[in-house]
């Protein structure tokens, strides 16, 4: 094996959990936007965490209402997630009309949740890693809901065309599709 010395874009080294749309708002406004790192960080109680820059105007609703939610979309929903990753809301452009994303009604959180992806977790903001430009965000799931088509027995399944998407920069992505199992 020869290997490359690796001085930029290190991360992309670190294949993340599949991407995801956050989803904030106070009532009166909200905002919905692209978060490829991000990460499970406890089992019981479930806690999540991401980073988003301290400058998009979807933080600023996880901030003023310690609530956020973690929507996640199929790899089908690749043009959407890109267009709530290159638009912001600061625009006063609306992402969920604009993407057609849908509304769904969280159980325990005010923050609006994204009726098109697969499954939405509903999170409470437990701590903030201040970072200078961006925020460590970590946050308890308080309620979870998921296509029954494609978790099942608290599994992931992906014999129903489960697709998962994985950003690798830019517009590059890759899919996760298929379960293989270890000895
Ligand atoms: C695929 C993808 C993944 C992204 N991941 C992140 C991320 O992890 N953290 C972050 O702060 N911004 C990330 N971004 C950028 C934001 O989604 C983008 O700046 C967005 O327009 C901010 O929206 P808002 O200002 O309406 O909140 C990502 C963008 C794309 C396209």
């Amino acid at each position: 094996m020869t290997k490359v010395k690796v001085e930029s874009n290190i991360y992309s080294l670190l294949n993340p959990g599949s991407v995801v749309l956050v989803s904030a708002g106070d009532g009166e406004r909200e905002g919905v936007f692209a978060v490829s790192w991000n990460m499970p960080v406890r089992k019981d109680p479930p806690m999540v965490a991401f980073e988003s820059s301290q400058g998009h105007f979807t933080y600023q609703f996880v901030r003023k209402t310690g609530e956020f939610g973690i929507n996640i979309p199929e790899a089908k929903m690749v043009n959407q997630v890109l267009g709530c990753g290159k638009v912001s809301g600061k625009t006063g452009v609306d992402k969920f009309a604009k993407f057609e994303l849908g509304r769904r009604q969280a159980e325990k959180i005010k923050a609006p949740l994204v009726e098109t992806a697969f499954a939405n977790l509903e999170c409470r903001v437990s701590q903030i890693v201040d970072m200078g430009a961006s925020a460590l965000v970590i946050g308890q799931v308080v309620a979870a809901v998921a296509d029954d088509q494609h978790f099942q027995n608290g599994q992931l399944v992906f014999d129903n065309g489960l697709e998962l998407l994985h950003h690798l920069g830019g517009n590059r992505f890759c899919v996760s599709d298929r379960v293989i199992i270890g000895e």
